[in-house]
């Protein structure tokens, strides 16, 4: 196999769902936008050296529908040579995007490819506008069509993790990802144009733009304040929207060349994925995937956990992510797991998380002067991913 370095990797900021930043900004501007700027950033590189972008995306229809894989490399103003395609793992879309990319690298099969992510949670709502579960299917197992707060739930309450908990967890994200805003530290992100209709007065809209340089759902809390938010899933239950991830917009790319490329036109290195993991677990307990899908990948790749600088564990529910953590027997490492918060406070835009992780999994990595950085996170219908970075 070739070697496969990853050259770039870069995020828009993450912006709430409707009510956020981006809620009238479309997902094909937001994608478009971040493959431009992606090649952009990276020296030497020009949108005809491409060879393929794969993107991720959980409910690609509608505004995200058709093929966006191939539409936003065109609307980036990419060649016609350019080819796209569009990937679906859930939550783990842009993860798998990436691997599938890295992949095509390392096979010989293209030498230069783009693995991303995009959701735009306010256009497309989680389920898709029209869900069509299998009459008889969904009958008898309705475990594969169950919200994914009902799963928390479940995590929850089969596994103790106490509300307390879920909120202290929830207050920290927060904490450290509004000190990483305020210090400047989210290196990764590309300031983004977002767009507003605004009625002029002849009755008519224009299309205006703005700049948006920073995630928007960041919320300071105490567990106290939190520990008053009424439970959405469950009445006696213990998830709330404190403490569960945030509905979000966004997009995010990591361009991949092969060893060879990078010789031949002066592209710099600065990381590459050693190993990707995917795994099944139960569908209704579907946040415990990362408690499966670190050893796998841990194992494949012949390193253990006290090895890795950085984890970048999605929170998308306190409850699974506590649960990860300790099953996984990383509360020894606090101070590796999500450094600048996580999706309790910055969002998780579904098939954008796992290429969003990576652009925030690298740049954490460079800040910490760290070598390895995992990202996972457990997926819909009951999986888990995980992948493994080495910094160069
Ligand atoms: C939990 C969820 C339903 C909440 O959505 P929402 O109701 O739109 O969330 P909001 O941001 O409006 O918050 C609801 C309330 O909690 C309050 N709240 C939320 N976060 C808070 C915080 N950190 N501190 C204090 N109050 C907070 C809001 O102010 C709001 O109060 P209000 O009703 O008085 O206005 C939604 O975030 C969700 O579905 N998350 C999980 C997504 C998911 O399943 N992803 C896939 C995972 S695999």
């Amino acid at each position: 196999m070739r070697d496969a370095y990853i050259v770039q990797s870069v995020r828009t900021p993450g912006c709430k769902q409707k009510r956020g930043q981006f809620n009238q900004t479309r997902p094909e501007e937001l994608i478009s936008f971040i493959l431009k700027s992606a090649v952009e950033r990276t020296k030497n590189l020009k949108p005809e050296h491409l060879d393929d972008v794969m993107l991720g995306c959980a409910f690609p229809e509608a505004e995200q529908g058709l093929n966006l894989g191939r539409i936003a490399p065109k609307m980036a103003g990419f060649p016609d040579k350019v080819s796209g395609a569009t990937v679906n793992r859930f939550c783990a879309s842009g993860l798998e995007a990436i691997a599938m990319a890295s992949v095509r690298v390392q096979m010989g099969w293209s030498d230069i490819t783009i693995g991303a992510g995009v959701e735009s949670m306010t256009f497309v709502p989680m389920g898709g506008n029209h869900p069509r579960p299998h009459p008889e299917y969904s009958g008898t197992n309705p475990e594969m069509y169950v919200s994914m707060g009902v799963t928390a739930e479940n995590v929850a309450s089969r596994y103790n993790v106490s509300r307390e908990d879920q909120d202290k967890f929830a207050a920290n994200s927060q904490a450290k990802a509004a000190a990483a805003r305020d210090k400047g530290l989210f290196t990764e992100i590309v300031p983004t144009p977002a767009y507003k209709y605004v009625k002029q007065a002849n009755g008519t809209y224009k299309k205006e733009q703005f700049i948006v340089e920073h995630d928007d759902g960041i919320r300071l809390s105490t567990p106290e304040g939190l520990g008053k938010l009424r439970t959405v899933f469950s009445a006696a239950g213990s998830v709330t929207a404190g403490n569960s991830s945030q509905t979000t917009d966004g997009a995010a790319a990591t361009i991949i060349a092969s060893k060879e490329k990078c010789d031949e036109l002066g592209l710099e290195p600065i990381a590459r994925l050693v190993s990707y993991s995917t795994i099944g677990c139960k569908s209704d307990e579907m946040g415990v995937g990362p408690r499966y899908a670190i050893p796998k990948v841990l194992g494949q790749a012949g390193l253990s956990i006290e090895d890795i600088d950085i984890y970048e564990i999605n929170e998308a529910f306190a409850s699974q992510a506590l649960y990860c953590i300790r099953e996984l027997g990383l509360e020894k490492y606090m101070d590796r797991i999500n450094i600048h918060g996580g999706a309790i406070a910055l969002g998780h835009p579904l098939g954008c998380t796992g290429a969003k992780l990576t652009a925030t999994c690298l740049a954490n990595l460079k800040e910490v002067n760290g070598k390895y950085g995992i990202v996972s996170m457990c997926i819909g219908g009951g999986m888990g991913a995980a992948a493994i970075y080495e910094r160069l």
